[in-house]
């Protein structure tokens, strides 16, 4: 839909939110959706309509309200998680954690807390900074890069791999499958299912290595963990390993290229953030917020009312964090970008019992990101010979960001390690 339309429907009183599509939503002047965002804000606020229905995809509620979605997260007896990616995989295996409801969600979170607790991820610093630095080192020379290829997709893929014990050589192949599953599973269904097929045989030799010799990573915990005395079936370990990998990975990819996205073009925001490394923090939730990757959907399992809206059990609801993220009952200037805003209680990583389990994972990341970069590449804008593109989908973010910069040396002299080396050949071949 062009800036025109969106305008045009609000003039002609149509509701925003009859064809509104949250897989593919359609992109303002900024390239990225948040002008319509707006819009159906500016719909809710002015017609005091803080949850519609799209025909969409069969139709479904759309809670965009703050107060609204959050009473929906906490309301575990009315909403189901089965259709937490909607529309829903139809898959065997059951996506554990993001998928369950209590008890069987809280059995499974109890066994995968402690290691993405603060104090356990903050191990990963060190290989962190290097690795950004390593994939930093592979295009510094060349002036140009696009950044999302070369630091948004392989930071969370070879951070994952790490935690959860695998190959960090792997890592394009991961990129691959969360990619089948949070995009080319919605548009192209018969692509991304190979690809699906490629990832469960590799997890099942995984899961059977994990047996043989259980390490001190994540997967090993899992495979070797019981639930009210019995070991996890295959099609539960299968389950962890994909909501790990996905959890893991896209979401944290799109709000890097995103953040590297807007600091190319703004200036003062990077300067500031280049001058003052401690709001940095505070930065990477103002881009959690402002451009929150994530919505997520619920299944409706008894009838009631949200807004005074009746929902009946079996329709589906999508919690549009990004619209939420914008509503000025709670954001004061919720469509400025305010780097130090604080508090900042964003729906960016959900809330309740399902709250995100990566919350400090992705922080830590994103924060060591920003800090790296700014320092090796402090000024950098778009290339003005190409495009950046918005990648739509339930996780929606940044998919190229190409820039240019004066090229800069090298840190070391040395080849990277295998992670760092099997990406830095996988980008080139987009460049
Ligand atoms: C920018 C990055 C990320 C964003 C925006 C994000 C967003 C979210 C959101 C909104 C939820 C709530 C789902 C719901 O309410 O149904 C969630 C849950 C979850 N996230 Fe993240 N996430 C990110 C990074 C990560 C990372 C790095 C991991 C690491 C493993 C991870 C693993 C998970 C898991 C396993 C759940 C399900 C938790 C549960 O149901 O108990 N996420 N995430």
């Amino acid at each position: 839909m062009s800036e025109t339309t969106i305008a045009a429907s609000i003039s002609n009183s149509q509701s925003l939110f009859t064809h509104f599509n949250h897989i593919d939503p359609p992109i303002g002047r900024d390239g990225t959706p948040n002008e319509f965002y707006e819009a159906l804000r500016d719909e809710m606020v002015e017609a005091n309509r803080p949850v519609g229905w799209s025909e969409a995809h069969g139709g479904f509620w759309m809670v965009a309200g703050y107060p609204e979605t959050l009473e929906v997260m906490h309301n575990t007896d009315a909403f189901s998680n089965d259709a937490v990616t909607f529309p829903r995989y139809e898959t065997t295996e059951p996506l554990m954690l993001a998928g369950q409801d209590d008890p069987a969600h809280k059995r499974a979170r109890l066994l995968v807390n402690e290691p993405f607790s603060p104090g356990r991820v903050m191990d990963f610093t060190r290989i962190l900074r290097e690795s950004v630095n390593a994939l930093i080192d592979g295009f510094i020379q060349h002036g140009r890069a696009d950044v999302a290829k070369i630091i948004g997709d392989p930071v969370p893929a070879i951070l994952t791999a790490l935690i959860l014990g695998l190959p960090a050589e792997h890592g394009p192949r991961f990129f691959k499958w969360t990619w089948a599953m949070s995009h080319e599973f919605f548009t192209d269904p018969d692509s991304a299912a190979p690809k699906l097929k490629e990832m469960y045989a590799y997890f099942e030799e995984v899961i059977e290595e994990r047996r043989r010799n259980p390490g001190a990573d994540v997967l090993s915990r899992v495979v070797q963990a019981k639930i009210d005395g019995d070991y996890l079936n295959h099609e539960e370990l299968i389950g962890f390993c994909t909501v790990l990998l996905l959890g893991g990975i896209d979401n944290t990819s799109k709000l890097i290229s995103t953040s590297l996205w807007r600091l190319a073009w703004d200036i003062e925001l990077r300067h500031r953030l280049t001058r003052d490394r401690k709001i940095i923090p505070l930065a990477v939730d103002e881009f959690l917020r402002y451009y929150s990757p994530a919505s997520v959907g619920r299944l409706v399992k008894e009838d009631v009312s949200v807004a005074g809206v009746p929902m009946k059990r079996g329709q589906y609801v999508m919690l549009m964090a990004p619209i939420a993220n914008r509503d000025p009952r709670v954001f004061p200037y919720p469509d400025t970008f305010i780097a130090d805003r604080s508090p900042n209680k964003h729906l960016g990583l959900g809330a309740a019992i399902h709250r995100c389990l990566g919350a400090h994972v992705l922080r830590v990341e994103s924060r060591i990101v920003l800090e790296e970069f700014l320092t090796r590449i402090p000024e950098f804008e778009l290339d003005r010979t190409r495009t950046p593109k918005w990648t739509a989908g339930q996780l929606g973010g940044m998919g190229s960001v190409p820039i240019v910069f004066k090229p800069g040396e090298r840190l070391s002299q040395g080849p990277p390690n295998d992670g760092v080396r099997t990406w830095l050949e996988h980008a080139m071949a987009y460049a």
